[in-house]
């Protein structure tokens, strides 16, 4: 375990800045995600900590070690991809092993660490086999293997369950933090996926065009976003446009007038009301929330667990309503019915800096 420092770092191909100054600190044994959309430059920083890739700019620091122009063999980092990346002519024990051969470890010794190492992540006695006689949980098992056998100061994964079915994605990730936790990994998880960065990270990190946008836990950066961009990045919500008129005031664009929690910050400004769909209930006992409204069911989605209804409060607010299906409790209505719409003062979020995202 180190801690990783990332100082001002910047990378340009050409003209496309794919990492623009960015400065990060993951301290030991923290796991963090970094999450964002495609292009965003999540796999562009993790090769950098990694020194696959150069940087155009700035330092990186793994523990005391300054190592921006240290080369890949020699910053003890443990990598795996989506793609797995397994040599398909070494067997399992020779794909694990490999890291220890570069770092002239003997023989005997290196058995004895591979066998850990396949133990660790539940592969014992796979040591003859070849990638392609396993399947993909098993084939991303053995690459986490080979990339904790050398005892990395930083374990990296690009989108390593992107390749996975479902119900892998959550086993072999479950196993992932397990191992992360257990060895004390400081690690770097990327994701574009947002249930699995809340599942498996301590800290999200959340990037657009080469940049750090929030960082926090899930539940920070999921109910307090800090632009439009993570709030529809995390989960969905709903957005009024208008004016913080008093403390706890705010007013649309369309004339509704709501309720937010109370603050100072940007009276009178320009600003954006988040509201998350699930936060909202509809019916008659909608009414004795403080902020309640008539509107019009304009479409029924049902989603398995869960109810989505649009309702129209105005022309300009169409809302989505998200609600827990339960046997007593499953919606229905027609459509073009009315019904009341509400939600809690503390389940609106004022979103003050819209700035550039
Ligand atoms: N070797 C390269 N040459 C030119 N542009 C690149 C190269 N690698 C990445 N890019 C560009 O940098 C940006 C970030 O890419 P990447 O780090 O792969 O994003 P992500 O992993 O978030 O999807 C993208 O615009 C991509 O096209
Ligand atoms: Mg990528």
């Amino acid at each position: 375990m180190a801690t990783l420092q990332i100082e001002n770092v910047s990378k340009h191909f050409g003209s496309v800045k794919a990492i623009d100054n960015l400065s990060l600190t993951v301290e030991g044994p923290e796991l963090i995600a970094l999450l964002g959309p495609s292009g965003c430059g999540k796999t562009t920083l993790l090769r950098m900590i990694a020194g696959f890739i150069s940087a155009t700019k700035g330092t990186i620091r793994i523990g005391d070690r300054d190592v921006t122009n240290v080369p890949p063999n020699h910053r003890n980092t443990g990598m795996i991809f989506q793609s797995y990346a397994l040599f398909p002519h070494m067997t399992v024990g020779e794909n694990v092993g490999f890291g220890l051969e570069m770092r002239k470890i003997a023989k005997a010794e290196r058995h004895r660490l591979v066998k850990e190492a396949l133990s660790l992540v539940h592969l014992d006695g796979f040591e003859d086999r070849y990638p392609k006689q396993m399947s993909g949980g098993q084939r991303q098992r053995v690459a986490i293997a080979r990339a904790l056998v050398i005892r990395p100061d930083v374990f990296l994964l690009d989108e390593p369950l992107s390749n996975l079915d479902a119900v892998l994605r959550q086993s072999v990730g479950n196993e992932i933090r397990a191992l992360q936790q257990r060895l004390g990994l400081t690690s770097v998880f990327v994701t574009h996926d947002q249930k699995e960065a809340l599942m498996l990270a301590d800290r999200l990190v959340v990037m657009k065009a080469g940049r750090i946008i929030q960082t926090g836990s899930g539940s920070d950066v999921y109910n307090r976003p800090n632009s439009r961009f993570v709030a529809n990045f995390l989960g969905k919500s709903n957005f009024f446009n208008g004016w913080h008129s008093q403390k706890d005031g705010f007013d649309t664009q369309s004339g509704l007038k709501l309720k937010c929690p109370g603050t100072d910050a940007a009276l009178g400004d320009a600003s954006l009301l988040s509201v998350r769909p699930e936060s909202i209930r509809l019916g008659p006992d909608a009414s004795s929330f403080t902020n309640s409204f008539e509107g019009k069911v304009e479409r029924i989605t049902y989603l398995g667990s869960l109810t989505e209804v649009e309702v129209r409060l105005t022309e300009d607010d169409l809302i989505t309503v998200q609600m827990q299906n339960r046997p007593e409790n499953i919606f229905k209505a027609d459509i073009g019915s009315s019904v009341i719409a509400g939600w809690a003062t503390n389940s609106a979020h004022l979103i003050i800096d819209q700035g550039e995202v």
